[in-house]
């Protein structure tokens, strides 16, 4: 077994090991303690891996209930959120009881707002199903729902006690959502190790996977336990983000959030080399490895659009926009820089 051990506003372990999900009861109860849980997942994934779940849960005497929601963006949502405060409140859950997150990146994120609003906080777990979720999503505490107007714009900062990831879940993943988790995962290489980068430049990608989430999530770790609340050094981890948040708004979300971040990824890159940030030619390595990893690394929509999609995002301050540009493979800058200086940056 691998494991991580993040130190933020709590301290808590990520366990990586093929198989784990038969052994999440016994770990829940030896990590948390607890001896009532409600498994939170979506249709897919209840489908799937729920069974596996509540089987150990149930063999571990931790007393356990199902809420199950429908898959998709659109069921990330207060609503949601409420009809899980409802089920917990109608089933008298207590503070001493746990919420589990069963699922990807939605999953995690619905589970993890509703824990920090029940009863004012309640402990949770991630089991992340997807490499997305696995490398990115379950760590770090970041959890919240979409507002009819944008994504992610109501949340809370709420560490969950727990993580457990099983890799062998992530063989139902159909190639394009596990080349959405490839290009996080390259995102923390091109930030921080180029080890890690070349596993997909070269190496076996399936072959190395626990070694690559583990080492994706001590990056992450390292990050948080430095900046949990996202003031400055964990803004890096959005390498590819800005650009990619527009590219998934201008095509009405058809193009996937890995997908949209491969894309940002290379105009960050060629973005460094034009502003004299990144001195090496970067820009074709990593196009490379994308294409490698099934990912693509350009759109047709016009840097005039995604510039002024950019100009809203709801990162930039009144300081300007963020920027995180690669020095090098393995290394990345924070660059501030006027919003409206966005689409002559992005300028190819
Ligand atoms: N997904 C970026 C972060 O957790 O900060």
């Amino acid at each position: 077994m691998q494991s991580v051990k993040v130190t933020a506003s709590t301290q808590y372990d990520i366990l990586i090991e093929r198989g784990i999900l038969k052994r999440a009861g016994e770990l829940i109860k030896e990590y948390t303690g607890a001896r009532r849980a409600l498994l939170i997942t979506d249709r897919t994934v209840d489908g799937l891996y729920s069974k596996a779940a509540l089987d150990s849960l149930k063999s571990a005497g931790i007393d356990c209930e199902k809420f199950v929601f429908e898959d998709g963006e659109e069921h990330k949502s207060l609503k949601t959120v409420g009809d899980i405060l409802s089920f917990a409140a109608g089933l008298n859950f207590t503070r001493s009881d746990i919420f589990i997150a069963l699922g990807g990146g939605i999953v995690g994120d619905v589970t993890g707002f509703a824990a920090s609003a029940y009863l004012r906080g309640v402990r949770f777990v991630q089991i992340p199903t997807t490499l997305l979720a696995a490398v990115d999503s379950s760590v770090g505490g970041k959890t919240g729902v979409n507002l009819p107007e944008g994504k992610n714009l109501a949340g809370a900062f709420h560490q969950p006690s727990l993580v457990l990831c099983d890799p062998d879940c992530f063989n139902t993943l159909s190639d394009a959502l596990f080349a959405d988790g490839a290009a996080e995962s390259i995102k923390y290489g091109i930030i921080a190790d180029e080890s890690l980068f070349e596993i997909f430049e070269f190496g076996d990608v399936k072959g190395n996977i626990e070694n690559i989430v583990r080492r994706c999530v001590e990056i992450k770790s390292d990050i948080v336990s430095r900046d949990e609340f996202d003031l400055g050094e964990r803004q890096k981890l959005n390498l590819g983000h800005t650009l990619g948040h527009a590219i998934e708004r201008c095509s009405d979300f058809a193009v996937s959030h890995g997908h949209a971040v491969a894309i940002g990824t290379v105009r960050a890159c060629l973005a460094a080399q034009k502003l004299g940030v990144c001195k090496e030619d970067i820009s074709e390595r990593v196009k490379k490895t994308l294409e490698r990893n099934e990912l693509p690394v350009s759109t047709d929509i016009s840097v005039h659009e995604l510039a002024s999609v950019m100009q809203r995002d709801k990162k930039r301050s009144s300081a300007g926009i963020n920027l995180i540009l690669p020095t090098k493979i393995g290394e990345c800058i924070l660059y501030n820089t006027d919003p409206n200086e966005l689409e002559s940056i992005y300028s190819l």
